[in-house]
């Protein structure tokens, strides 16, 4: 006889993201190339003994109820400002028909807020582990779609970047209108840091006032946009080839160029003139902008680009993922 000493559990995760280029160029049908990161959200599901779903989002300070019947939150405890967390988890319970007397446990690795796709992150290893936890069988590609539609639902907006590479995990060539993704085959490792700052950028804002400087200039905003497709490309081949110098003159001329469209900040340009100070060979903020996070390639200046940047703000060194979303 097997004598079963656990509740049954299941903990599923998925890595956050940075895109290395095209962001906002993105939202115009242009090209992008984004990358998972090493740095994970955890969803971890058991069976409660009553009939209630319980969720713990450690991280953010934040628990609730979940009414998946009814598809109502009642927060428990957390900041305003956190709490929407809850939102991604309960669309992500009942696209998948889960059933109340659920313990979600959420553990994000993932600086919160700095545009690292942690929501995607969070949205796609709650679909895995309450499939697996429900005993349904999910492809990758189904993963996927089902973690946008959430992601749609609660944003109202999002592009498939964030939720593809949670899912997928590697690096991605986002094709033009985004009809298809293409993985790159890179091998060696890409020496990156991040480097965020505590001001937080919001998306929708930030693509809305792109779309009215759009609206206004479109002989000065539609060039801008053409060059960004054309350093995506090059960027493109730049990676596959390893070509360092290539690579960092394109995250370069990308940082101009979103500067130009309004989405840079003083504390972003901050961080991305003393990476390059301090050796590395190309930055630029990554994601929306307005605040959130930059990148810097530094091929082997990785620790001095963190200890100059963390003199200010916070930075940390990120490997690709190659896996996505896993069971853990
Ligand atoms: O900062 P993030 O990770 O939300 O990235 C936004 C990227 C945009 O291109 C500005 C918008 C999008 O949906 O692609």
């Amino acid at each position: 006889m097997i004598i079963m000493l656990n509740p049954r559990h299941v903990t599923a995760s998925a890595p956050g993201k940075t895109i290395l280029f095209g962001e906002h160029a993105v939202v115009y049908g242009k090209p992008a190339i984004a990358a998972a990161v090493d740095r994970r959200a955890y969803v971890s599901i058991r069976k409660r003994e009553d009939l209630r779903t319980h969720v713990n989002v450690e991280e953010l300070g934040v628990s609730g109820f979940l009414n998946l019947d009814k598809g109502s939150i009642e927060i428990e405890k957390g900041e305003n400002n956190r709490k929407g967390i809850l939102k991604y988890v309960l669309r992500a319970l009942r696209k998948i028909n889960a059933e109340d007397g659920l313990e979600v446990t959420i553990n994000i690795d993932i600086p919160i807020g700095a545009g690292l796709g942690s929501s995607a992150a969070v949205t796609v290893a709650t679909i895995q582990a309450a499939a697996v936890f429900n005993d349904i069988k999910l492809t990758r590609d189904e993963i996927s779609k089902l973690a946008h539609q959430v992601e749609l639902e609660v944003q109202g907006a999002a592009s498939p970047i964030d939720t593809t590479l949670s899912t997928h995990g590697g690096i991605i060539y986002l094709s033009r209108d985004a009809e298809e993704t293409i993985t790159l085959d890179i091998d060696s490792e890409i020496p990156i840091v991040i480097g965020y700052t505590s001001k937080r950028g919001n998306t929708g804002k930030l693509v809305e006032s792109v779309r009215l400087k759009m609206e206004t200039h479109p002989q000065v905003m539609i060039p801008l946009f053409n060059s960004m497709e054309a350093l995506t490309n090059g960027a493109r081949e730049a990676l596959t080839n390893g070509d360092h110098e290539m690579i960092g003159e394109f995250m370069n001329i990308n940082h101009g160029l979103l500067d130009a469209i309004g989405v840079n900040t003083q504390e972003l340009s901050k961080m991305v003139f003393e990476a390059r100070k301090t050796g590395a060979l190309g930055s630029k903020l990554t994601g929306a902008g307005g605040g959130g996070s930059i990148i810097a390639y530094c091929p082997g200046k990785i620790q001095e680009v963190v200890n100059c940047i963390n003199e200010f703000e916070n930075a940390f060194k990120v490997n690709i993922s190659r896996e996505g979303v896993r069971l853990e």
